[in-house]
């Protein structure tokens, strides 16, 4: 395979970033890794390489310091740059509203500084349908009006106003938004995957805890909301179907200046119960439950209208529930404890 370009791709130890890398190289490019580990392990990379049989450059540093990246534009032919870096987690960002805008917000101006002075201008950003709130109207199109509840969906707002305004202000610059729904499942080898730290945030590696035993049960926030069962209704996405949008979002853009914006999402809403019911019958596992106070601030459903990546950048998730769930428990099963059982051999 011919090599095409080298992507920066910082955060790409984490998540969503180690999937993308992954798809990077089995596509060809040549992804450079700029992460600080604050939420992530060096064992992904390390995967990622003997999934690839590639060699992942990686540079230990924090984003928030131009001066650390500047090394890394004159060590590597960098053309285009996907910024995942940044801290995710919506309860913890309205306790330290401060370092949520200083990491992402400072993380972004930073990136943004060294590019234009290396003449880099092909930016991919990871965006959130937290931008929505409370949307009138589902499917969510790109063009339903934005507001933010948190200081995390403020980070992601005013970055995309920042990165509006960048792209106009010369006329080189290709910048994309994705707005990814919800993130779910794990790479079928089943050697990369979500590792999140402490108790998980987001619904499925609850479940899959639950289901490897590190917790009794699933707590469900809300059964009274409107929607089919009465919990809350999500658009889940395999997080390899996320990862090729990133690759799909890159190639669109090369041809196209300017500030785009996608939903990345499958366009079907899930339950709770339904994602549940779609683990059991594809793991043969039993989650027990409980049903406890919807948490304050939570919308009864959010689910994409993905039209627009379908249409321009000839993207759309082809993994079903089954798939994530299939996938989900695929890693944790293997990996009980995350990355932190490789760190223990
Ligand atoms: N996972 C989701 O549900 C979701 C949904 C929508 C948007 N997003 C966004 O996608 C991106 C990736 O999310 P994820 O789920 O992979 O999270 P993650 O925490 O697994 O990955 C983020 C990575 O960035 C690194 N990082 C954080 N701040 C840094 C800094 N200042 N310098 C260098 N590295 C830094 C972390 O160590 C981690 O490896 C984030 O921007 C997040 O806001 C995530």
């Amino acid at each position: 395979m011919t090599k095409k370009e080298s992507i920066l791709v910082t955060g790409g130890a984490g998540y969503i970033g180690s999937h993308t890398v992954l798809e990077l190289a089995q596509q060809g490019y040549n992804p450079i890794v700029v992460d600080n580990l604050s939420n992530s392990s060096l064992e992904s990379i390390r995967r990622i390489e003997e999934l690839t049989d590639a060699t992942i450059p990686f540079y230990e540093l924090d984003v928030v310091h131009p001066e650390s990246l500047h090394p890394i534009f004159y060590e590597q032919p960098i053309e285009g740059v996907i910024h995942f870096a940044a801290f995710k987690a919506v309860g913890e960002s309205v306790e330290k509203p401060l370092a949520y805008y200083q990491n992402n917000l400072e993380g972004l101006f930073s990136l943004l500084q060294v590019m234009d002075q290396h003449d880099v201008s092909q930016f991919v950003f990871s965006s959130s349908c937290t931008v929505y709130g409370d949307a009138e109207v589902v499917p969510i199109p790109e063009t339903a009006p934005v507001s933010a509840v948190n200081p995390y969906g403020q980070t992601k707002l005013m970055s995309e106003i920042i990165l509006r305004d960048v792209a106009q202000s010369r006329s080189g610059w290709s910048i994309t938004n994705l707005r990814y729904f919800n993130p779910v499942g794990a790479h079928p080898s089943g050697r990369i995957g979500e590792d999140p730290s402490g108790i998980p945030n987001n619904l499925m590696p609850y479940i899959t805890q639950v289901a490897v035993g590190t917790r009794p049960f699933l707590r469900v926030f809300g059964d009274t909301y409107p929607t089919h069962d009465g919990t809350g209704v999500r658009d889940y996405i395999h997080v390899v179907d996320l990862a090729k949008g990133h690759v799909a979002a890159l190639e669109y853009q090369k041809a196209k200046p300017g500030v785009h914006t996608f939903n990345l999402g499958t366009g079907k809403g899930s339950s709770v119960l339904d994602v549940v019911k779609a683990f059991e019958r594809a793991t043969g596992k039993s989650i027990p439950y409980e049903i406890v106070e919807a948490r304050p601030g939570d919308v009864a459903e959010a689910y994409a209208d993905t039209s627009k990546a379908s249409t321009i950048l000839h993207w759309s998730a082809e993994f079903g529930l089954d798939e994530m769930c299939r996938d989900a428990w695929n890693w944790q099963s293997k990996n009980p404890h995350g990355y932190e059982d490789a760190r223990s051999v």
